[in-house]
C-alpha cells in the first residue's frame, strides 16, 4: 500500500530582508526593526544558535541610513585574548612582537558604519572595560597608542546567553551590559513557531529544487511526521542542512524517513565522551540556575537564558524534579 503523502501547502509567508516566517512573534519583531533601523541605537540580539541573529543584524544595517556605510562583523568568540584588543581596536607599529606595522582595527574600519559583535557575552572582562569606553566617549585607543581616535560606529551585539545571567555570575560587566542592550531583540528557537518549520521547510526544498537536479514535489507520511516531531536544536540552520541532505542522498520526487539525517530519524548518534561530558555541564548549568533561582523556575530560565518552555522540557530531559 503507498504511503499518504504531504504536498506544499498554500502557506502565507512574510519575507522581511531574507527572513521568512508565519510567526506573529516575529512580525513583531519585523516592526520593531524598522523602528530601530530608523535610529542609532544599539542593539541586543538574543537568540539560540541558527535562528537568524546574523540576518537581523544585517537587516538593521541595511535599513538603516547607514546602510551604503561598511558592516562589519566578528566573532567575538573566537577572538584569543592576546589579539582581540588588537582585532577591534586596531594597533600601532612596535605595540608588540609581530606588530609590523600600524593596523587598523575593526572599529575603524567599519566607520560611519555598522560594527556587529557576535557571541558578545564571550569577550574578557579587559575587552569590556575597553569597549565600554569606546561607547561612552566615541573614540578608540590603538593598542599601544595613548592617543585617542574618533571613531562613529554603530553598535549591533548578539549572544545566545542572557546577559542578565552573565552578568548575576560576574563574567559580564553590568555598565556594559546597559551599553549594549538599549533594544534588547528575542529570537524564539524554531520549535516555537511551529508553522514555520513547514513554511521553511518548502521554502528550502524550493531553493534545492532550482538549484540542484533533484527535484521533490511530496514528503511521505512518516517523514514529514519526524520533521514535526523534531525539536531542532540548530534551529533554521539545521532545517536547511536537513533538506540538503536530504536532497543530496536521496532519489526520486519524494522525501522518505530514510532520507533524512540521523538525528530525525530518532536514532542517537554515538555516544563519545564529549558528548557526555558536554551534557553533563550543561546538567550542571541548570541545577546551578535553579539554586540561585531558589528554585523558581521563571528566574532559573532567566539566568540561563532560556525560555520557561525550554527549561522545563531540560528539567524533563534531566530527571530533575
Ligand atoms: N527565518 C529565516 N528565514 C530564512 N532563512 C533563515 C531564517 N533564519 C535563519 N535563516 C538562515 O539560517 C542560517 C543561520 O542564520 P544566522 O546565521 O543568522 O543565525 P545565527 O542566529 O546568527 O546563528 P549562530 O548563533 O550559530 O551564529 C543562515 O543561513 C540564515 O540565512
Ligand atoms: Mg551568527
Amino acid at each position: 500500500m503507498a504511503n499518504k503523502v504531504h504536498r506544499r501547502p498554500a502557506i502565507k509567508t512574510e519575507t522581511f530582508h531574507g527572513i521568512i516566517t508565519t510567526s506573529d512573534q516575529m512580525r513583531h519583531v519585523f516592526e520593531l526593526l524598522r523602528r530601530i533601523a530608523r535610529t542609532d541605537g544599539t542593539v541586543l540580539i538574543r537568540g539560540e544558535t541558527g535562528t537568524g541573529k546574523e540576518l537581523v543584524a544585517r537587516a538593521v544595517h541595511n535599513l538603516s541610513r547607514r546602510r551604503k556605510q561598511p558592516f562589519m562583523a566578528i566573532n567575538c568568540a573566537t577572538l584569543t585574548p592576546e589579539l582581540a584588543a588588537s582585532e577591534l581596536f586596531g594597533h600601532r607599529k612596535g605595540a608588540f612582537t609581530g606588530a609590523v606595522r600600524d593596523r587598523r582595527g575593526l572599529f575603524a574600519a567599519g566607520n560611519r558604519g555598522t560594527v556587529f559583535l557576535d557571541e558578545v557575552a564571550e569577550l574578557s572582562l579587559d575587552i569590556q572595560a575597553r569597549l565600554l569606553r569606546v561607547l561612552q566617549e566615541r573614540t578608540i585607543v590603538p593598542v599601544g597608542s595613548t592617543d585617542p581616535v574618533k571613531v562613529d560606529v554603530r553598535l549591533l551585539s548578539a549572544t545566545h546567553r542572557s546577559l542578565r545571567g552573565e552578568v548575576e555570575a560576574r563574567r559580564f560587566r553590568e555598565d556594559l551590559m546597559f551599553r549594549v542592550r538599549v533594544v534588547p531583540i528575542f529570537l524564539p528557537p524554531l520549535r516555537e513557531r511551529p508553522g514555520d518549520v513547514t513554511a521553511l521547510l518548502w521554502h528550502f526544498i524550493d531553493s534545492f529544487n532550482e538549484r540542484d537536479y533533484r527535484r521533490v514535489t511530496a514528503i511521505d507520511d512518516r517523514a514529514y511526521e519526524a520533521i514535526l516531531a523534531y525539536h531542532w536544536p540548530g534551529n533554521v540552520r539545521e532545517l536547511h542542512n536537513a533538506v540538503e541532505y536530504a536532497m543530496t542522498i536521496g532519489e526520486g520526487t519524494t522525501i522518505t524517513l530514510d532520507e533524512l539525517p540521523p538525528e530525525l530519524r530518532g536514532e542517537h548518534p554515538p555516544r563519545s565522551d564529549a558528548v557526555v561530558s558536554l551534557r553533563e555541564e550543561e546538567r550542571q548549568r541548570v541545577l546551578q540556575a535553579l539554586r540561585q533561582a531558589q528554585g523558581k523556575k521563571g528566574k532559573a530560565a532567566e539566568i540561563l537564558g532560556v525560555n520557561r518552555t525550554t527549561l522545563w522540557r531540560k528539567l524533563r530531559e534531566f530527571n530533575i524534579t
